[in-house]
């Protein structure tokens, strides 16, 4: 009675993914979220020969472990199939090859089990993920940044978001991941320039920060890419050769201190375009680029000073997994969303 036990699956990149979550109704009217496991494998030693996610690699490794990861899932949360109230998969947006083995592995299940489907927006996942770990109400304004999404949204209500900005290029997490290939840093590149800025001088150079200061919320970082690359070029003209580690450490800095002030200022426009009422302003940071703590401790004084609550999911909960899409997945069903077994996955899916 009001308690859902929900596995998910999430196969949309190159994260293989299973999770148990659980959603209380709680007699006041509100809710709670808990996790009972949350199983991730990682291909990132798959794909890290090639410096990015190969697309057919990730497919074929998301055949060879889900199953796997759906026993352990359901192993460590002590539920049994019979337990389950529904099955959840990310049916896109990513990479198509990946989200059909995670959406036909659940509607095998499904079929097999009697179970009901639902088919969750990745992007939803991440969206709602603040709700399981904080538990707040809606509505709420969100910074998604991920690997291949930016966007400013108000989360109005589970499948309503209100779309203030976006990027007109790249992705905050494609940026990162490009000025690490350009330095030969490593793959995935956001954790890898994090871990070079450590050492780095942020001051030592001034790169361009598009759109700032511009009306509305949309970023741009496709500029901020290119003066990178120019930088990097001079600093190895002048080196007659490789950069050194403290040049590398510095441009990293003076990059991610870049992304941190064009976020800022996003955010900023975006709150006043939100216009959300007293008692609801929280902002919540999700999606992979999240973990980054710079950017984190940059938005959070943002929020200070906007008086606004400031929300960040756990960097394990806001990189890809299976928990978020279990989460949405009882989130829909709660409110009586299902979907049939002819559900077709999507490899683009705006929010
Ligand atoms: O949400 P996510 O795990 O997958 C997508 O849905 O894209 O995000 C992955 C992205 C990658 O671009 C990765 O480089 C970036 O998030 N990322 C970071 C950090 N950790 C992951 N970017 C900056 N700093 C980090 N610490
Ligand atoms: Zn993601």
């Amino acid at each position: 009675e009001g308690v859902l036990t929900i596995l998910g699956l999430e196969t949309s990149c190159d994260e293989t993914a299973a999770a148990v979550v659980r959603r209380h109704a709680e007699e006041s009217g509100g809710f709670r979220g808990e996790i009972l496991s949350n199983a991730v494998f990682s291909q990132i030693r798959e794909h890290a020969p090639y410096g990015g996610v190969v697309p057919e690699i990730a497919a074929r490794a998301h055949i060879e472990h889900l199953d796997g990861l759906i026993v352990r899932a359901l192993e460590e949360a002590h539920v049994g199939w019979d337990d389950l109230d529904a099955i959840a998969a990310t049916a896109g947006p990513g990479l198509i090859g990946g989200v059909i083995v995670g959406l036909m592995t659940a509607k095998g299940i499904a079929l097999a089990r009697g179970l009901p489907l639902v088919a969750v927006n990745h992007l939803e996942g991440h969206a709602l993920t603040a709700r399981l770990t904080d538990g707040i109400a809606f509505p709420y304004l969100l910074l998604l940044v991920s690997g291949g999404h930016s966007q400013l949204l108000v989360v109005e209500d589970v499948g309503r978001y209100r779309r203030l900005g976006t990027t007109i290029d790249d992705a905050v997490g494609e940026a990162f991941d490009k000025v690490a290939k350009m330095m030969h840093l490593g793959f995935p590149g956001g954790p890898a320039v994090e871990r070079t800025a450590k050492t780095g001088d942020a001051s030592r150079f001034h790169l361009p920060r598009p759109l700032m200061g511009k009306p509305g919320c949309d970023f741009s970082f496709s500029g901020l890419k290119t003066a990178v690359r120019q930088l990097i070029e001079a600093q190895r003209i002048e080196a007659e050769g490789e950069l050194t580690d403290q040049l590398r450490a510095d441009i990293a800095a003076s990059f991610q201190a870049t992304v941190a002030d064009v976020l800022a200022d996003r955010v900023a426009h975006a709150m006043e375009m939100a216009n959300l009422p007293e008692g609801s302003r929280r902002f919540v940071v999700a999606g992979g680029v999240a973990s980054n703590q710079t950017l984190r401790a940059r938005l959070e004084a943002t929020a200070a000073e906007r008086g606004y609550d400031f929300i960040v999911p756990p960097v394990k909960l806001c990189t890809d997994n299976g928990a978020m899409i279990a989460w949405a997945g009882a989130e829909r069903f709660a409110m009586g969303m299902e979907d049939g077994l002819d559900i077709s996955p999507l490899a683009r899916w705006p929010l």
